[in-house]
């Protein structure tokens, strides 16, 4: 690494744009979000070359229990394949799975996987973190009603019962194929991160971007409400 400027050790990926992508290639949706689990492949083996302590990405929103069933499906089976196919690379690159969201409210067989893949990752000191079944509203309120239980509710407090307690501060938050909008993913940490939104569609996201994106970030300077 080159550059002079801040090193961004939390980024976290708003993964979109894998059923336009399976769209422009006339290919059912389901392509799309395949070729969008090889995305997050290539990119978690590619950690090890950056400033990345934590990466998490957005693979299913609270939200997104709205699409049809089958697609729903789908997402899930891939998750199901993901896990059992990477896992063994995640040991083997001392990458640590985390995960954000309500995943205890998932299928059975999905919990018990996610509940061995993260006892076997434990020590891992990089961290994947996925957001399931996550909704950032759902986890404030849920925060604050822990917060206030243990005391006075403080900014500290608060972010003490996010999912992401004991994470590294959000830096950089990146988000593919156009959209611009944070669509209820980490509206707390999201405070002071910057933000990159390209229009690369999600299965085309290579971690050649990830690279830039990293070596835009050390350029940006950072005031934190200063000036
Ligand atoms: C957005 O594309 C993507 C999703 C809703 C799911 C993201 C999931 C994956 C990349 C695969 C699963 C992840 C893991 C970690 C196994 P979209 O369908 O909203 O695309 P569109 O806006 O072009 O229709």
């Amino acid at each position: 690494m080159t550059s002079e400027g801040p090193q961004a050790r939390h980024v976290a990926i708003i993964m979109d744009g894998n059923g336009r992508w399976a769209k422009r290639k006339h290919l059912p949706r389901v392509m799309g979000h395949r070729k969008g689990v090889e995305a997050v492949r290539e990119l978690v083996r590619s950690l090890k070359d950056t400033s990345i302590e934590c990466l998490t990405l957005y693979a299913f929103s609270s939200e997104n229990w709205k699409r049809p069933d089958e697609e729903v499906d789908d997402l899930m089976n891939l998750m199901r394949k993901f896990i059992k196919s990477d896992l063994p690379e995640f040991i083997a690159n001392d990458v640590r799975l985390h995960i954000i969201g309500d995943w205890q409210s998932l299928a059975p067989d999905i919990v018990e996987m996610l509940e061995d893949a993260l006892e076997q990752t434990a020590s891992g000191s990089r961290t994947l973190a996925v957001a399931l079944n996550y909704g950032a509203q759902a986890e404030i309120v849920q925060a604050a009603q822990r917060a206030a239980e243990q005391g006075p509710i403080t900014e500290d407090s608060l972010a003490a019962n996010l999912y992401t307690a004991g994470l590294p501060p959000l830096d950089l938050l990146i988000r593919t194929s156009g959209e611009v909008r944070l669509s209820n993913f980490l509206l707390w940490q999201a405070a002071y991160a910057e933000m990159l939104f390209t229009d690369v569609l999600w299965p085309d996201f290579t971690p050649e971007h990830l690279r830039q994106a990293l070596e835009d970030f050390t350029n940006r300077e950072r005031r934190f409400g200063g000036r």
